[in-house]
C-alpha cells in the first residue's frame, strides 16, 4: 500500500511517516517545508532504515499534484498540510482559508481525477467550540470559535459532502486530535516550532534548556484541580499510530465519513505537566502566574472509546513517557533540526 502523506515533515507528519514504514507501507511526502525542515524526512529514513520518496510542493499547486499522482500509484493519501497557530489565523484569516481550505480542495479535486477516494484528514478537538461539555464525543454539536478551527471544521463539511453524492466512492476518515506532544524514543525527531513555541510543552522544553527563561501560566483560577488548564495529552507515537489504523480502516470497501477523537481520555493540568518534565529531566522549571491567554478554556478531554471500538487503537504512553521523549529530543537537539 502506497500513502501519499501531505505534511510529512512536520511534527505529526514526521512520526506517522516512522510509523506507516514500520508497517511495511511504501510513503509519498509532499510538503512546502514552510513550517519543517528536509532533515526531518532525512532522520525518518534513519530511525526506520527505509526510504521515502520527497516532493517539494504545495498542495495548492493542482499541476505539481497531478504529477505526483501520475508518477506514483497512491492508495491513499493522510493529509497534515496546513496552518496551525490559533493566534496568528486571527491576523491572516484569509491565508488560513486559503492554505487549509483552498488547500484541501485542490487536493481532493486532483486526487479524484486520479480516482484515488481515501482520505484521512488532521481535524481538531477546537471543532467542539467553548460550549461543549466534557469529555468530547464525536456526537456533540460543534462550533469552533476561532479561524483556525473554523478551516479545520469547513473542511470537515467539504469532505462530508464529497461523500454525501450519488454514488460517492469517497472514504474518509476525519480525526480530531487533542494536545499531542512528545516525541519519537530515538531522540531523532520532535516538535520544532519556529520562533518563540505558542504550546505548553515546547515552551516548558525550551525553558528546561536556556533558551527561554521562565514559562508563564496563563491563569490559576479555573475550576480545575489546581487552578491551572486541564487538556488532554497525547503522545505524538500514539496519535501516528491511531493514522496507521485509520489508513488501514479504509481498506475496506464501505464507502463514507467517519469521525474520530484521538485522544488518550484524561486530562492534566498545566502545573501537572510541569511537574511530570521536572521529574522526567531532574531541571526545575521556573514559572510565574500569568493572566488567563484569551480564548482559553478551563478543561477538556476526549471521549476516545470511538476508536477503541472502530479502528482498535487506543492511546497507551503515559505522561511519564511523553515528558521523557520530549526532553530526550530536546536536550539531544536544543536548536532543533539546525
Ligand atoms: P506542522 O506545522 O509541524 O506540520 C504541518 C506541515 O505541513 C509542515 O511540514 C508544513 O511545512 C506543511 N505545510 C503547510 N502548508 C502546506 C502547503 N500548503 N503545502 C504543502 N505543505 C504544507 O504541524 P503538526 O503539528 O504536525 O500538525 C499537522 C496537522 O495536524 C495540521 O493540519 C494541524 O492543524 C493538525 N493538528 C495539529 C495539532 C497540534 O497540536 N500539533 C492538533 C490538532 C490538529
Ligand atoms: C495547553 C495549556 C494553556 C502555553 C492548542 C490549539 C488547539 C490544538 C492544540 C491544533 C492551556 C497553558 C500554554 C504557555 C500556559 N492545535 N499554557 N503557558 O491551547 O489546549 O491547544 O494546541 O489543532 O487547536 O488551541 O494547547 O499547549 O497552547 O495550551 O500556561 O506558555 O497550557 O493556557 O491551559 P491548547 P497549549
Amino acid at each position: 500500500m502506497a500513502v501519499l502523506v501531505t505534511g510529512g515533515a512536520g511534527y505529526i507528519g514526521s512520526h506517522t511517516c516512522v510509523e506507516l514504514l514500520e508497517a511495511g507501507m511504501d510513503v509519498v511526502v509532499v510538503d512546502n517545508f514552510c513550517n519543517s525542515k528536509p532533515e526531518a524526512l532525512r532522520r525518518v529514513e534513519e530511525i526506520t532504515g527505509k526510504a521515502l520518496v520527497t516532493c517539494d510542493l504545495d498542495i495548492r499547486d493542482r499541476e505539481g499534484l497531478r504529477k505526483v499522482f501520475a508518477s506514483h500509484q497512491i492508495d491513499a493519501v493522510i493529509h497534515f498540510a496546513g496552518l496551525k497557530a490559533v493566534g496568528e489565523s486571527s491576523q491572516m484569516p484569509l491565508a488560513y482559508y486559503d492554505n487549509n481550505v483552498s488547500g484541501t480542495v485542490a487536493l481532493a479535486e486532483v486526487m479524484a481525477e486520479f480516482a484515488c477516494f481515501k482520505i484521512v484528514f488532521s481535524s481538531s478537538a477546537t471543532v467542539y467550540g467553548p460550549d461543549a461539555p466534557v469529555p468530547y464525543i464525536e456526537t456533540l454539536a460543534t462550533g469552533p470559535c476561532n479561524v483556525y478551527g473554523r478551516t479545520k471544521h469547513m473542511v470537515e463539511d467539504i469532505l462530508r459532502d464529497a461523500c454525501g453524492i450519488p454514488e460517492s466512492q469517497w472514504q474518509v476518515s476525519l480525526l480530531r486530535y487533542f494536545n499531542p506532544i512528545g516525541a519519537h524514543e530515538s531522540g531523532k525527531i520532535g516538535e520544532d516550532p519556529q520562533g518563540i513555541p505558542n504550546n505548553l510543552m515546547p515552551y516548558i522544553a525550551q525553558v528546561a534548556v536556556g533558551k527561554l527563561k521562565s514559562l508563564n501560566v496563563f491563569g490559576d483560577d479555573y475550576p480545575t484541580v489546581d487552578g491551572t488548564g486541564v487538556r488532554d495529552y497525547i503522545h505524538v507515537v500514539d496519535l501516528a499510530k491511531g493514522h496507521v489504523q485509520a489508513v488501514r480502516k479504509l481498506d475496506k470497501p464501505d464507502p463514507g465519513c467517519n469521525i474520530y477523537n484521538l485522544g488518550a481520555g484524561r486530562g492534566y493540568s498545566v502545573l501537572e505537566v510541569v511537574k511530570a518534565f521536572e521529574q522526567a529531566s531532574g531541571i526545575t522549571i521556573p514559572y510565574e502566574i500569568a493572566p488567563r491567554r484569551a480564548g482559553d478554556l478551563a478543561e477538556f478531554y476526549a471521549d476516545a472509546s470511538l476508536a477503541k471500538d472502530e479502528l482498535d487503537w487506543e492511546a497507551e504512553l503515559t505522561i511519564e513517557r511523553m515528558v521523557a521523549d520530549t526532553w530526550r529530543w530536546q536536550s539531544n537537539n536544543p536548536k532543533g533540526y539546525e
